[in-house]
């Protein structure tokens, strides 16, 4: 009989060995054990990332590209910063806008997703891919018309100082776009609240903040850097 429990203690402890590393390396992809987990799997994984996404040009034409140039109107060119752009979908979007003629700064910590977006952004002019880490962003404050981070804020070590640092980088009058994930359940401490989120962009000089479902797991979230 001991022996059935000493083999039923083993079973139970193989299987929760087995749900605790799907849960830190799958279901959370690393971001508990540290940002290079998170970019070593990213690494691992982007010559798979849009085959798993399956995105859809139409539906980020409709919900990213075309809302991003009707809150810029007038302005056919604005500066656009994508952070986090993995394979580069936020910056192909808005190259296949028909009144796009901006420039775009895409930056991922990853240096195999940046090498996916370069081979689909192959040819395009105006586009500079940049390596860094979107915690301490290498470029000045209020550069930038558009900055964007799409589901990638609940993949960050220290999500509340991304979003102060993505409002840093926004011109007065300028817009952000970011995702907000809506299932946190399994990610206690990595997603926001819309209150704690609505806080922090107007602590980081935000105005006009919108909040519109998107997806099943994320919201988009709009807001517009108070001009001087
Ligand atoms: C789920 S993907 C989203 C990519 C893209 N925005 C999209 O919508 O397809 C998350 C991306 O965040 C990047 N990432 C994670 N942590 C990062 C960090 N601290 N700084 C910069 N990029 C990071 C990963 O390398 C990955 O490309």
């Amino acid at each position: 009989m001991s022996d059935f429990f000493a083999a039923l203690a083993l079973a139970l402890l193989a299987l929760l060995i087995i749900v605790l590393g799907w849960w830190l390396l799958f279901a959370t992809e690393g971001v508990y054990l540290g940002r290079r987990v998170v970019i070593w799997l990213y690494d691992i994984f982007a010559g798979r990332y849009d085959g798993i996404k399956h995105f859809q040009p139409e539906h980020d034409h409709m919900f990213l590209a075309q809302p991003i140039m009707q809150h810029v109107a007038p302005l056919r060119a604005p500066y656009v910063l994508d952070v986090a752009t993995g394979t580069g979908r936020l910056p192909l979007a808005m190259l296949r806008h028909a009144h796009f003629e901006g420039p775009i700064v895409a930056l991922d910590a990853s240096r195999r997703m940046l090498d996916m977006a370069t081979q689909k952004l192959e040819g395009q002019a105006g586009v500079l891919l940049l390596q860094a880490a979107a915690e301490s962003l290498p470029v000045p404050d209020g550069e930038f018309d558009v900055v964007t981070c799409l589901e990638a804020l609940e993949f960050m070590g220290r999500p509340t100082d991304v979003v102060r640092e993505l409002c840093r980088v926004v011109c007065p009058g300028g817009w952000l776009l970011i995702t907000n994930r809506r299932t946190g359940r399994l990610m206690p401490g990595k997603t926001f609240s819309e209150a704690r989120l609505r806080d922090l962009l107007t602590g980081g000089g935000m105005t006009a903040i919108k909040f519109e479902m998107w997806q099943v797991d994320y919201d988009l979230v709009w807001a517009k850097k108070r001009t001087l």
